[in-house]
């Protein structure tokens, strides 16, 4: 990755680190536990690679990035719900996120459903105050990501997942699993820039929908690679927790060179879309081949 752009990503990074620290209650304000679990499950580190894309959409775009910290913020937090749900016993059963124990563990077990319960409204609070979007434009985003995170959405992909654990599943029916569970939120991050401007042609919406489906794949493949592959340490959360809870993951039905062969596959078709954009997308390029390189 060049310099300039590792710059981009921390100066984007911690754009939206101040705002999500300014989203959320204070340790201060109570019930103070709650508020204390809520802040540890969404500043407890983490890639942040929902808003890199809504920063990175935007700049293709051309949307200034004072637009865009609404939606980046309500997309993280609605991910840091997910994944507070997605470790309790009930759903992965795993005690170690972003290399620190899970909410469940660090707190208990209700602390973490009521906080990743008050993590999702407070999304829809931080969009609420967008100011400044195309007439319709707000409103339109609130769909866009009350759909991505619900019962078509991710919400749906975790209840899929949930049923398919010591199942076989067809690709189409992994791939459509992932779309919703891992895709849809990505997917939504990349277009929802696109809402901010009222004046683009069908063809820019068409380019970024597609990139955003098919990295939002790549995206969960990636994640069940380094599942296999990864190491504790550097992943931060329990390797070969796929295997342990026996989930139709890509690698376990179609092993680890078909894994990489289609991630690299959906890398390539990602990045042939955003021909369109032509020089403007360099920033969701660099994004999308990180999604595809990383190792944690
Ligand atoms: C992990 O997402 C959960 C999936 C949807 C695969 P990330 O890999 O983006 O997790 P963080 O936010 O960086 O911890
Ligand atoms: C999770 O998929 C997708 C979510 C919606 C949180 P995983 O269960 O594979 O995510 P990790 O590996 O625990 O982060
Ligand atoms: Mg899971
Ligand atoms: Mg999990
Ligand atoms: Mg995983």
């Amino acid at each position: 990755m060049p310099e300039r752009f590792k710059n981009r990503v921390s100066d984007y990074t911690a754009r939206v680190n101040g705002c999500l620290e300014a989203a959320l209650p204070t340790e201060a304000t109570r019930p103070r536990r709650l508020h204390s679990a809520m802040r540890y499950a969404v500043l407890n580190g983490g890639k942040r690679v929902r808003p890199l894309l809504v920063y990175a959409a935007g700049e293709c775009l051309g949307v200034e990035a004072e637009l865009l910290d609404a939606p980046a913020v309500a997309i993280e937090l609605i991910h840091a719900f997910s994944l507070v749900h997605d470790d309790l016993p009930a759903m992965d059963d795993d005690d170690l996120r972003r290399g620190k124990p899970t909410v469940h563990r660090e707190y208990d077990e209700a602390t973490a459903i009521l906080a990743a319960d008050a993590l999702q409204p407070l999304a829809f609070s931080v969009l609420a105050t967008l100011d400044g979007a195309p007439a319709g434009g707000a409103i339109r985003l609130v769909q866009l990501i009350a759909n991505a995170c619900g019962s078509t959405g991710m919400t749906g992909g975790q209840s899929i997942d949930l049923d398919a654990e010591g199942t076989i599943l067809s690709v189409a029916d992994l791939e459509h699993m992932y779309a919703l569970k891992t895709g849809a939120l990505i997917h939504a991050a990349i277009v929802s820039p696109a809402l901010l401007r009222d004046d683009l042609v069908a063809a820019d919406v068409a380019a970024l929908d597609s990139f955003g489906r098919t990295i939002g794949l790549a995206f969960q493949i990636k994640d069940d690679i380094l599942d296999v592959e990864g190491e504790t340490g550097v992943i931060g959360k329990p390797a070969g927790s796929d295997q342990a809870r026996n989930k139709p993951t890509y690698p376990a039905m179609f092993g680890i060179a078909a894994s990489r062969a289609r991630c690299d596959e959906l890398l390539l078709q990602a990045m042939q879309g955003l021909d369109h954009f032509g020089k403007a997308a360099e920033p969701l390029r660099w994004v999308a081949r990180f999604i595809v390189e990383r190792s944690q």
